[in-house]
């Protein structure tokens, strides 16, 4: 198995890339959640980095944001709506939404033309808003948004070579635009901390498995580019740093106890409470003080033709755009957990742990816990044959591929109410 930016090849083991990668199983936190959507329900979100901090904003009613993006670099298919349900779910929880178009990252890595990014994104931001993305969210195209731009460029002053090359796998052929990419990215995941957009808060990035080496690199450039950084200790905090002892000293206007030694302070009471006074002094004193972003994994979606589902075989995924009819035939194409044979079915029963259909029904078509639980039972027992499942399938992605179409046509007309950086 091998899960980069850039290149997701053979199967994937989901636990081995929860150790590997160093993430947290999303199980972990599920309970905490007020109404969690359905992938986050049914295990489609399995990972997640520090998203205890967007439950506790969320407890505590304090701002936070989602943030993710989006490469238009083909046609936004169910893969991509996984991410746009994630931001329109966390926006509906109260958080400030940040939607980016990838068009640098489309033209450095894929070579595509500025006039080609800008047609394709354009797709993303209405289906996106069809979706249900309300008018209070930042959408902006990377190339047109001075804010990414300068806080890329100021972050880039924080990696070196042997890092991204640890990090991504660079070396001495890699193009400088591919390099600078992951700046971006990690500017457009830093950017709604600035002054500009309300100061340091929590932002969770709701993004596939893939772009986790984006989160560690982001995650470290958080604290690299922050003056303070924290240590628990116990009953409290240790703060150092990153510019002098000068800066130390401002914590000296804590309402809480502080004490000072040479390279450090420690301070004493509730972790998110020191974190919070901190980061305040800090912002005060000309700083950053980002929060380092906490993010969500879902897992890859399964292509229709069994493998991996690839851009140039438009046979392999159903785009957002297709046409209603032209994505119910795809359905019915479709590699299924089903057994050679009929008379085999309804023997052995099928295996919807395997089948791409099932996978459609649980992660997108069927809300109802209890409707997909019969479904599954139906299917696992030899009661229900595949080509009566798919019909099935077929008929509510035509309903909602019609359905997208249509309100698609309607975000064409509310296009102008929103706040595009474009
Ligand atoms: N690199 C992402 C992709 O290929 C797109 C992206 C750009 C992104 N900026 C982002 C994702 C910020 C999350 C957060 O799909
Ligand atoms: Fe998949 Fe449905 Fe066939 Fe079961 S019956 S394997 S869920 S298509």
């Amino acid at each position: 198995m091998q899960v980069t930016p850039w290149d997701v090849e053979g199967v994937i083991d989901y636990n081995k890339l929860i150790r590997d990668f160093g993430m947290q199983p999303f199980s972990e936190v599920l309970d905490e959640i007020d109404e969690p959507h359905i992938l986050m329900r049914r295990g489609a979100i399995f990972g997640h980095r520090d998203y205890w901090r967007i439950v506790n904003a969320m407890k505590k009613g304090i701002q936070w944001a989602v943030m993710s993006g989006f490469m238009p670099s083909g046609h936004p298919h169910f893969g991509h709506k996984m991410t746009m349900d994630e931001i329109v779910w966390h926006q509906r929880a109260g958080g400030r939404a940040f939607v980016a178009i990838a068009d640098m990252e489309a033209h450095a890595v894929r070579g595509l033309s500025w006039e080609k990014t800008r047609e394709i994104g354009l797709e993303y931001i209405k289906s996106i808003i069809a979706l249900g993305l309300t008018r209070e969210s930042v959408i902006y195209f990377q190339s047109k948004s001075s804010y990414v731009k300068d806080l890329a460029f100021e972050l880039s002053a924080e990696v070196n070579f042997s890092e991204l090359r640890a990090i991504y796998g660079f070396n001495g052929d890699t193009k400088l635009a591919k390099m600078f990419i992951t700046s971006i990215q990690a500017a457009d995941i830093l950017h709604p901390q600035l002054s500009e957009f309300g100061g340091p808060k929590p932002v969770v990035v709701p993004v596939g498995a893939d772009q986790d080496p984006h989160m560690r690199l982001t995650r470290d450039l958080a604290a690299r580019a922050s003056i303070f950084s924290f240590e628990p200790i116990e009953g409290g905090l240790r703060i150092r740093s990153r510019k002098g002892k000068v800066y130390l000293e401002a914590l000296s206007e804590m309402p809480l106890e502080v004490r000072f030694y040479e390279e450090h302070a420690d301070i004493f009471g509730e972790r998110d409470e020191i974190e919070e006074f901190v980061r305040e002094i800090e912002v005060k004193l000309g700083g950053f003080a980002f929060v380092p972003p906490s993010s969500t994994y879902h897992r890859f979606t399964t292509g229709l033709t069994g493998g991996k589902m690839s851009s140039s075989k438009p046979e392999s995924y159903i785009s957002l755009l297709d046409k209603p009819e032209d994505g119910a035939r795809k359905v019915m194409k479709a590699f299924t957990g089903g057994r050679a044979t009929a008379e085999e079915q309804r023997r052995l029963g099928g295996q919807p742990e395997k089948c791409v259909v099932f996978e459609l029904y649980s992660y997108h078509l069927i809300q109802s816990d209890e409707e997909l639980r019969q479904i599954e039972s139906d299917c696992r027992e030899g009661r229900l044959l595949c080509g009566k499942c798919k019909r099935l399938a077929s008929e509510l992605v035509k309903n909602f591929l019609e359905e997208h179409r249509e309100k698609i046509g309607e975000a064409e007309g509310m296009l102008e109410d929103y706040f595009i950086i474009m």
